[in-house]
């Protein structure tokens, strides 16, 4: 298991002034609508428990209502949990002092929202130097911080525009500068690319994965997307009425899927582009060591769709999986290839 910067454990939220009380209940089995029914409270999370990746991006997903704004809100404490706890790089956020949260606040954290909540009457300039203004560094390293991140983000030119005069995926990229100026280790993302249309989307999307590749900062990406979810997440935790439904990478979920619910969802998937080569390679054994098949080397860690696609280049049946040190670790054949990418016939008619 790899580090995790962010443990939250067994996080109960329910809104409504008896809240402390009633976790009790709902520990004992009491539902989001008994809960409403019989004492006018609202379910909003149940016994949520995720490690979040250090320096990978934590995909939390699922339905409107289904509790992921009061999830990623309990990260930086804008909301008091019911029950439980909320862990960041070992300070338990619950314990700390005003003082100490206000510094965590401005310092650890910064958030991207979905309406980009930039202010419309300063300039692209001075929305991306804003958090850094507030922590209170020098003029000098504000200036310079925010020209990199402004030019990072592909928007160099634009700093004396006013946000209103900048198209949405723009005006998102000025969200995601501000965010990344002020230096902060862990993002919080709520739906920031669900204002998008499609094609703004998909590369807010690229943006966001360039980046991360140099910055390797720890992420809390929310969408309702579950293709959104699969590009971006290292990790997905699916919710629904408040709990989890399943976690796991976003291949576990698409091979596994845990109940008809997650079924639903995953039966559009285009899977060549989730399932990774390594997971239906035939791998390498003793005897079979050094032992080339005809045909294309695919890294291992690929998706199966690359594998398809060099495959029907060179026009041959089989290829070589190899590891990062150029050793031949299993071999694929396109029979193979092609039988993982095609959903298996009895999930496309999941029993009601
Ligand atoms: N302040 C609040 N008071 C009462 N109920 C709330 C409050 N905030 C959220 N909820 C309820 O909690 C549930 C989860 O909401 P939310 O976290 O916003 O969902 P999502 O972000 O997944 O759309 C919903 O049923 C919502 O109505
Ligand atoms: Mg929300």
């Amino acid at each position: 298991m790899v580090e995790a910067a962010i443990s939250i454990r067994h996080l109960y939220k329910i809104f409504g002034a008896r809240d402390r009380e009633l976790v009790d209940a709902v520990r004992g089995g009491m539902g989001k609508a008994e809960l409403l029914e019989r004492h006018h409270h609202v379910l909003g999370l149940k016994d949520i428990s995720i490690d979040m990746p250090k320096g990978g991006i934590q995909v939390v997903m699922g339905l409107s209502g289904s509790g992921k704004s009061t999830l990623i809100r309990h990260i930086n404490r804008l909301i008091e949990p019911s029950g439980g706890e909320v862990v960041i790089s070992g300070e338990n956020v619950l314990a700390m002092s005003p003082g100490k949260l206000r510094d965590f606040r401005r310092h650890k954290i910064s958030m991207v929202f979905q309406r980009f909540a930039l202010l419309p009457h300063k300039t692209i300039y001075d929305n991306v130097v804003y958090g850094l203004a507030i922590q209170g560094v020098s003029r000098e390293k504000q200036r310079a911080s925010a020209q990199r991140w402004i030019e990072r983000v592909g928007l160099k030119g634009y700093e004396n525009r006013y946000p209103a005069q900048l198209s949405g995926g723009m005006q998102q990229r000025v969200g995601l500068a501000r965010a990344l100026a002020t230096d902060a280790e862990i993002l919080l993302m709520d739906e920031a690319f669900s204002a998008l249309d499609p094609l703004i989307r998909s590369d807010m999307q690229s943006v966001l994965l360039d980046l991360q590749e140099e910055l390797q900062k720890t992420i809390v990406f929310i969408t309702h997307d579950l293709d959104e979810a699969l590009r971006l997440g290292d990790r997905i935790a699916i919710l629904r009425d408040g709990e989890i439904v399943q976690q796991g990478t976003g291949q576990e979920i698409v091979l596994t899927p845990a109940d008809a619910y997650i079924q639903s969802f995953v039966r559009e998937v285009n899977r060549g582009r989730v399932i990774e080569v390594d997971t239906i390679m035939r791998p390498v054994t003793p005897e079979t060591a050094g032992m080339a098949s005809a045909g294309p080397s695919i890294a291992s860690g690929s998706v199966i769709e690359e594998a398809a696609r060099a495959m029907a280049r060179d026009d041959v049946g089989t290829a070589n999986v190899v590891g990062p040190d150029g050793r031949i670790v299993g071999g694929l054949t396109l029979q193979g290839v092609l039988a993982a990418m095609v959903t298996p016939a009895e999930d496309r008619h999941p029993p009601r």
